[in-house]
């Protein structure tokens, strides 16, 4: 075997590795992080520059049907308390997300079936009619293929789902036994058929989760080629049955920033809020580790403490604008500028 050295130059010049190489990548990495960012970072700037996407974050309902373990909003937790934000409502978020430079908005929900095509599609379509110039993605869970090709004709641009978990027994001790990786999956493909930006990924160190885990992810994720990557640290939230487990960490996760980056090396990759929850510095640090994306909330802040997916989520009393400003000054620290921009996947052909 090569050395965790030598292992990540080979990474960086071919874009995979063997299982093997991967999981001892991630057993050492400890000795090779820094390096592995600095790689990550050249990686990236040769493709997208010295610029860093936004994404408008609307998370417009927190009803969800599903009980997953891990997730605050999981139908069994009666004490969330639980809201709606009206098509009229997620148009001014939108319409105040352009003012305010966002050129994509991402609606992201729990999976709330008020939200039917005939609803969900009309609001897609009325935002792009307002927002000629702007991408909009979708992150509201598993869905059939026709209603999947129905957002697409109405003009989603993107789908975030995340796998969450390559392997099966895992996945099965995310989730209640109504759930299935193979939906999951089939989802995914769908979505990529029918012509999404498609965003795959997993929670770092979800309870169970082994190395080798993330070695397989890793392998996964060079199969699958999504155009986005979402990972952030399992946080825990207090009224879930993973309350008592611990958090992932911030030096694991941007360790797998900077993997997926050398992997991927044109994928969309946000350094997540779940990272700066764990890290007050986790979005300055996930970008010195490969991400190139930055999603804040354009939810209204009436609503924002009540979309709790994990405990102690950051900017929950700040205005969009304020937040806006404190990462364009975060970001300017770092030597990276926010733009205002769609930020498609580089391989994308716009329509
Ligand atoms: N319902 C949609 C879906 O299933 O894709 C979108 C919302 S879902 C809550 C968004 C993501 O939040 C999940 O894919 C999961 O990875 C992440 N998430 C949920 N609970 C979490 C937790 N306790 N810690 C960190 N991330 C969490
Ligand atoms: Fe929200 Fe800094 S990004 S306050």
């Amino acid at each position: 075997m090569d050395s965790p050295k030598e292992l990540l130059e080979k990474l960086a010049s071919k874009n995979v590795l063997s299982r093997d190489e991967y999981l001892h990548l991630i057993k050492n990495r400890d000795t090779i992080s820094d390096e592995a960012a600095s790689l990550a970072r050249t990686v990236c700037d040769a493709i997208y520059g010295k610029r860093i996407y936004i994404r408008g974050l609307i998370e417009f309902t927190n009803y969800c049907r599903n009980n997953c373990y891990y997730c605050g909003i999981r139908s069994e937790n009666k004490n969330a308390q639980r809201y709606r934000l009206m098509p009229d409502e997620i148009i001014s978020c939108a319409d105040r997300g352009y003012e305010l430079g966002f050129r994509t908005f991402v609606l992201q929900g729990g999976e709330d079936m008020y939200y039917s095509d005939d609803i969900l599609a009309p609001l897609v379509s009325t935002i792009k009619q307002r927002h000629p110039d702007c991408a909009l993605t979708l992150s509201v869970g598993e869905r059939s293929r026709d209603s999947y090709k129905r957002l697409k004709e109405a003009g989603a641009d993107r789908y975030l789902l995340r796998h969450e978990t390559i392997n099966n027994t895992h996945y099965g001790m995310l989730h209640p036994k109504e759930m299935s990786r193979e939906n999951r999956m089939r989802c995914l493909d769908d979505l990529k058929g029918l012509g999404y930006q498609t965003g795959a990924g997993f929670m770092v160190s979800s309870p169970g989760q082994t190395e080798e885990d993330l070695a397989d992810e890793l392998l996964f994720l060079k199969n699958f080629r999504p155009q986005m990557v979402g990972i952030g640290p399992f946080i825990p939230h207090k009224d879930t049955p993973f309350a008592d487990r611990d958090s992932g960490s911030a030096e694991m996760t941007l360790f797998l920033l900077s993997l997926i980056r050398l992997t991927l090396p044109d994928v969309l990759l946000p350094a997540t809020t779940a990272l700066a929850t764990v890290d007050p510095l986790g979005r300055e640090k996930g970008i010195a580790s490969g991400a190139n994306v930055l999603m804040p909330n354009l939810s209204p802040t009436g609503v924002r403490e009540k979309y709790l997916l994990y405990d102690n989520k950051i900017c929950m009393g700040e205005e969009a604008a304020q937040c806006i400003e404190c990462l364009k000054t975060r970001v300017a620290k770092t030597g990276y500028e926010i733009v205002t921009d769609r930020g498609d996947h580089i391989g994308q052909k716009r329509l």
